[in-house]
């Protein structure tokens, strides 16, 4: 486990903005950012940041918490390797206890997976730099296609020597698990039990995650023979989905950021290459099509993708129906082909960097024209081709969330197909309708998550009405944990009670009554085991918490405040916003509700007991419980009743 000091501090030097600001592009609004939720599908961003407390609330998943959360949530780390991560960033050093043996099987599976992953990619990397063969051969060929030594090690491509064996043997003898080698498909069991190198003789490409740690491979044979694969890549895995990894991200993210536009090339040597050139914002598919997770992890950091094909036009033809998707999560695509032979790596070498840039910039066309000129080409005079690819390049346009933008290409279109822009805006208005019929079908099931989301961008202070019907009983405890984490820490001001804050008074008044709702009830012990250490918790405490109910209750009632249930506010005519006005309504008529909840449950109890009660004594005595029971619920109601009207 990693102790408490090492926690303390990295929860002081990190900055929930320039965490979450790694993979949402936030904007500064008042004291907070807001964003597009990483969490879901939005155009108009729920997902807010406070860094005065430290948190985040994305208003369209419910999620929340701290930086430490987020990157739990998003990058779906452990609680400790979020710690890692963080500490890693901010020059921490982390110190850890050994762990007790809990059931942590799965992360450490993954844990292992990466290691023996980062142990080949060394193994690789050495053999290239080290070896005479990794030399003679991998590094040559590199040096061939003209990739510097920086590009190699920052990279960190390497070198599989051809040997059924080198890798593994030199793994097992390292004392890595055949599992491990294995399920990250490094070494291939043979039928005997044995295991070989999944790559020989090739050029190595390592495949690294959003953190930069090593998860997969690309392997590239150097030899002619046909009938040996171009390339050899891992498997999928438990750290590998090769759906929703993008080559080269890890590195060019901070750029596709500053330039706010995110380069798309097909190939490994592609990404090197341009990277090479000075360009840095650019990542590979890696020769698969194009995945709505891709494209969803480019959208964190960008709004726009460049797509830069390699000069065959089939291939081109083949993918621009994929293209749609992009259209569909709201990006701007433009796409630029190079000459015919070309593509990316190939042409930045032949012309060098500026022409190559050059060449982009009086090319790059956006997506629909583009598409609709390449369509164009193969209709001639045919008509009912030109119908065809007329529906089809509306069918496009009509995946452009934004209207006005969708309009501004029927119109170029309409000049470019030679068609009445009416005729093609009659035949979008179809499409459309028929899509915002098919889309309320399916939300009409997800209604009432979003009847939870403000329409509004949101901002902390501001309250959020819950409409979901809160159970009277939590509702009340969590008005108790509301107004810890609000007031705890505020000196009392009202008359008759001096030098004492309001946490340890509520904490005080509460004796021992006892919550029902799990997470308020852990909440109120550690309150209380605060309180007892003379230390009057911190809303930190709780985001911090290793917990998960703990941070998200925190969260929650940080970032939103219940509306109070009609009939107490018909009772006792509180208005949420003016809690403040009169903290001493507030925070007793808070304990004496829940008590009076809980008494009247007692009561109840008794009445059930007497009922069932069978003999005279019993019932005395049950009777008088209640009559005792009775008169403090009266004198609760009675303090109530004075303190609100005070
Ligand atoms: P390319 O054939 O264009 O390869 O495939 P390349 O990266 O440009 O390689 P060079 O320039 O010939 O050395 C594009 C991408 O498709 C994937 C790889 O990710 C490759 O980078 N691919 C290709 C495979 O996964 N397997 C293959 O057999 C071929
Ligand atoms: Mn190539």
């Amino acid at each position: 486990m990693i102790i408490k000091s090492t926690i303390d501090r990295i929860m002081e030097a990190t900055d929930i903005v320039e965490v979450i600001g790694e993979f949402v592009q936030l904007k500064k609004r008042g004291a907070n950012y807001v964003g597009l939720s990483p969490f879901a599908n939005e155009r108009t961003p729920s997902f807010t940041v406070s860094p005065a407390k430290g948190i985040f609330k994305d208003f369209s998943t419910g999620k929340g918490g701290s930086a430490v959360t987020f990157l739990m949530e998003l990058e779906k780390f452990s609680y400790p390797e979020a710690l890692k991560w963080l500490a890693k960033k901010y020059g921490i050093e982390v110190e850890e206890t050994v762990e007790a043996p809990e059931n942590r099987e799965e992360e450490l599976r993954r844990e292992s997976l990466m290691i023996v992953t980062a142990y080949a990619a060394k193994f690789f990397h050495e053999s290239l730099l080290d070896t005479d063969e990794g030399k003679s051969i991998g590094l040559s060929y590199f040096k061939e296609r003209g990739f510097s030594n920086d590009i190699i090690k920052k990279f960190e491509l390497g070198y599989s020597p051809d040997q059924w064996e080198a890798f593994t043997s030199s793994a097992l003898k390292q004392g890595y698990k055949e599992q491990f080698l294995t399920d990250s498909g490094l070494s291939v069991k043979r039928d005997n039990g044995n295991l070989y190198d999944r790559y020989r003789g090739r050029v190595m490409f390592p495949i690294h995650n959003f953190t930069g740690r090593i998860i997969a491979f690309g392997g590239r044979t150097l030899k002619k023979d046909k009938n040996v694969p171009k390339y050899v890549n891992s498997p999928e895995s438990e750290i590998y989905h090769k759906s929703n990894v993008l080559y080269g991200l890890y590195f060019a993210k901070k750029a596709i950021r500053d330039e706010d536009n995110c380069y798309l090339v097909e190939g490994y040597a592609d990404v090197l290459s341009v990277a090479q050139a000075g360009i840095e914002n650019v990542v590979a598919s890696s020769g698969t099509s194009l995945t709505v997770e891709q494209i969803k992890l480019i959208s964190r950091f960008t709004k726009n993708i460049t797509i830069l094909y390699d000069g065959d036009a089939a291939g081109i033809k083949a993918s621009l129906r994929g293209l749609d998707m992009i259209l569909e999560e709201g990006l701007n695509v433009k796409v630029v082909s190079f000459p015919e032979g070309h593509d990316p790596d190939s042409y930045v070498r032949l012309v060098g960097t500026a022409a190559f840039k050059k060449h982009i910039d009086e090319n790059k066309k956006d997506f629909i024209l583009f598409k609709a000129n390449t369509l164009l080409k193969d209709v001639g005079n045919d008509p009912i081709k030109k119908a065809g690819i007329i529906r089809e390049i509306v069918e496009s346009i009509a995946k452009i969330p934004d209207s006005i933008k969708a309009s501004v290409f029927i119109k170029e279109c309409s000049y470019l197909l030679q068609i009445d822009e009416r005729a093609l805006l009659s035949e979008l208005n179809k499409m459309r309708q028929a899509k915002a019929k098919k889309d309320s079908q399916q939300q009409q099931s997800s209604q009432s998550r979003f009847a939870e989301m403000p329409d509004e961008p949101h901002f902390f202070d501001e309250p959020v009405i819950i409409s979901e019907p809160v159970k009277e009983e939590s509702f009340q405890e969590k008005e108790i944990i509301r107004l810890l984490l609000l007031y705890g820490s505020r000196m009392i001001d009202w008359d008759g009670i001096a030098n004492t804050y309001i946490g340890p008074f509520i904490i005080a008044e509460l004796g021992d009554v006892t919550f029902e709702h799990a997470a308020c009830k852990m909440f109120v012990e550690l309150y209380r085991a605060e309180v007892e250490n003379g230390v009057l918790p911190e809303d930190s405490h709780f985001i911090h918490h290793r917990e998960k109910s703990i941070v998200d209750i925190t969260v929650d009632l940080l970032t939103s405040k219940y509306t109070l249930s009609d009939n107490w506010m018909d009772m006792h005519g509180i208005l949420i916003n003016d809690e403040t006005a009169n903290m001493k309504a507030t925070i007793l008529g808070a304990i004496f509700h829940l008590k009076k909840h809980k008494v009247e449950k007692i009561l109840e109890n008794l009445r059930l007991e007497l009922k069932n009660a069978d003999n005279q004594a019993d019932q005395e005595i049950l009777l008088d419980k209640y009559m005792r029971m009775k008169k403090v619920e009266k004198s609760i109601s009675d303090f109530l009743g004075s303190v609100i009207i005070k």
